[in-house]
């Protein structure tokens, strides 16, 4: 059976929620702020037709020369490097659709970001975020990656302050903030009919070796969990968590769960 709600784990799954919540784009010019590889632009380019045009905006320069050398044969795609904060190079008013897909979480002046997509828009213009939100990831007792830490909670907090200090504006932006706050930036910005859906799975346990753990990143300006443990615990203190964390790690007894919220609004 489908489930009504659908799943989100899956790129595919988030692309086309995003595409079908787009509408109707045919005739379209659409900005795709911070299109990557084009995830989302790309599926909408037989939708906007040859009357309309997908325009991939990134400020990845290489990201967008790969895309234009994939996307060589589509006429109606065009390429521009762009600060999702200004959108300096896109006239204003010159789109009919802003999409934004997990990009607003790596720039910590999301209200700047969403001012400028509202100067894009022409009037009556479509806004479509989808973002992972991540603000529960620190508010729990199994805030660190899903593993259930209340049996040390001297130590995992201790470890949860160790992460704190390390905390970038880059890893602020991904964290402190919650669906309502996005919400409300949206509203600020002087968007109308704002409508939003946040859904939250459940992921399949999965087992991890004890390493692979200690020396992962969660993201690319965060300590691996190694070094934060040999930072700001004793050597007693490291043994006990690993006593309490290494076979909950081993055995994939995680409670991981993703949220992803969609947001459409006018402007
Ligand atoms: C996780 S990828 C998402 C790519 C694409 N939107 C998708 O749905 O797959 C984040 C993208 O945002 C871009 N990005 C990050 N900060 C940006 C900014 N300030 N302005 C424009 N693009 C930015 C990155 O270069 C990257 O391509």
């Amino acid at each position: 059976m489908t489930d009504p709600i659908g799943t989100y784990e899956t790129l595919e799954g988030i692309r086309d929620r995003v595409v079908a919540l787009c509408g109707e784009v045919c005739g379209k010019r659409v900005l795709d702020v911070g299109c990557g590889d084009g995830l989302v632009g790309r599926a909408l380019l037989p939708g906007v037709g040859p009357a309309g045009s997908v325009v991939f905006a990134d400020l990845d320069e290489e990201a967008l020369d790969r895309l234009a050398a994939e996307l060589e044969g589509y006429p109606n795609a065009e390429f521009v490097r762009a600060d999702a904060r200004s959108l300096e190079a896109i006239p204003d008013g010159s789109v009919q659709a802003v999409i934004i897909r997990a990009v607003l979480l790596y720039i910590p002046e999301k209200p700047v970001a969403l001012a400028a997509a509202y100067r894009k828009l022409a009037p009556a213009g479509r806004l479509v975020i989808s973002e992972p939100v991540n603000r529960f990831l620190y508010d729990q007792p199994d805030w660190l990656w899903g593993y259930d830490l209340r049996a040390i909670p001297r130590i995992a907090e201790r470890m949860r302050s160790g992460f704190l200090e390390h905390d970038s504006p880059e890893v602020r932006a991904m964290t402190d903030w919650t669906d309502q706050d996005l919400f409300m930036m949206v509203v600020d910005a002087g968007f109308r009919d704002v409508r939003m859906e946040t859904v939250t799975e459940g992921l399949a346990p999965r087992p991890m070796p004890w390493l692979a753990f200690l020396h992962a990143r969660w993201t690319p300006w965060m300590p691996t969990i190694a070094q934060v443990m040999r930072a700001t615990l004793s050597v007693s203190e490291q043994a006990a968590f690993e006593a309490t964390i290494r076979p909950l790690v081993e055995q994939g007894r995680q409670r991981s769960r993703l949220s992803n919220t969609f947001l459409t609004a006018n402007r």
